[in-house]
């Protein structure tokens, strides 16, 4: 792994050393998210997408030891499944106490994880790079349109040609969307408080439409563009997100 790109020493403690600056924005998306991502178990958005395309039709099952990427891995449920998949797994993050608890989860591969600086550079590898798959599932949104620009930039790189990513990207029918103001660059700021959740200095890029994502994710061959959605409690409403998988070209 380029170590420069691997913030464990500097953030271990979940809070910046004296001295460090960060843009706004990236400065509210890691301190809200120092408190750790809940995740148990892997998602329905998650494992059916790997049943019915990843498997059924692009023949990734695990059997080869592809070498998976899960860029913002959260507390690693996803990864945990495709380890037991025969997936070759690695997971980055900025929230400290999800990648130790990555680490716990699956200590014979515990080197596999890593936190990162919060700000995406074009040139950045992980763990080597050369993925069959880098997945970004509800974590590729924390940017501003020219910090997503570099970070999709440096998730094509580290593809290997024919290799595919998988992202979900939170739309504007999500109601996060209705709880923000335009904060520049592509961003909006979400603020709201309610009883199960207050959520304040916490910055997300919403897409639109399917041209939106499609735009957004112009680098890639398009293989499967979907949704999926839900809702709970009819005070908050929509969880909607888009679903993209596309395919570095072969050339
Ligand atoms: C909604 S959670 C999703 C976690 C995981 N992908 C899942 O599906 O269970 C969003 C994740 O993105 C991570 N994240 C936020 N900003 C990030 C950044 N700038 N770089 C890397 N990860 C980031 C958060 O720490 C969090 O773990």
């Amino acid at each position: 792994m380029d170590a420069a790109n691997v913030r464990s020493a500097r953030i271990a403690g979940g809070s910046l050393t004296a001295g460090d600056t960060m843009e706004d924005y990236l400065q509210g998306n890691h301190d809200y998210w120092q408190q750790g991502y809940e995740a148990e178990n892997v998602e329905s958005f998650v494992f059916r997408p790997y049943g019915r395309i990843l498997k059924a039709e692009l023949g990734l099952d695990g059997s080869r030891h592809e070498r998976l990427l899960d860029f913002g891995c959260g507390s690693g449920a996803s990864l945990q499944f495709f380890k037991r998949k025969g997936f070759d797994v690695y997971g980055v993050d900025i929230a400290v106490p999800d990648i130790e608890r990555c680490q716990r989860r699956m200590p014979d591969c515990a080197d596999h994880f890593a936190v990162i600086d919060p700000k995406p550079s074009a040139g950045t590898v992980f763990f080597g790079g050369n993925f069959d798959i880098i997945m970004g599932i509800q974590a590729f949104y924390y940017f501003p349109t020219d910090d997503f620009q570099a970070l999709m930039q440096s998730i094509y790189n580290q593809l290997r040609p024919g290799g595919i990513i998988w992202a979900t990207m939170i739309g504007t029918k999500c109601w996060y969307y209705e709880n923000s103001v335009d904060a520049g660059n592509g961003l909006r700021e979400v603020r709201f408080q309610r009883p199960r959740v207050s959520v304040d200095r916490y910055f997300i890029q919403f897409t639109s439409s399917e041209e939106d994502l499609l735009a957004k994710f112009h680098l890639f061959e398009k293989v499967h563009v979907g949704y999926y959605d839900a809702c709970y409690h009819e005070d908050e409403g929509s969880d909607f997100h888009y679903f993209f998988i596309g395919r570095k070209p072969l050339k």
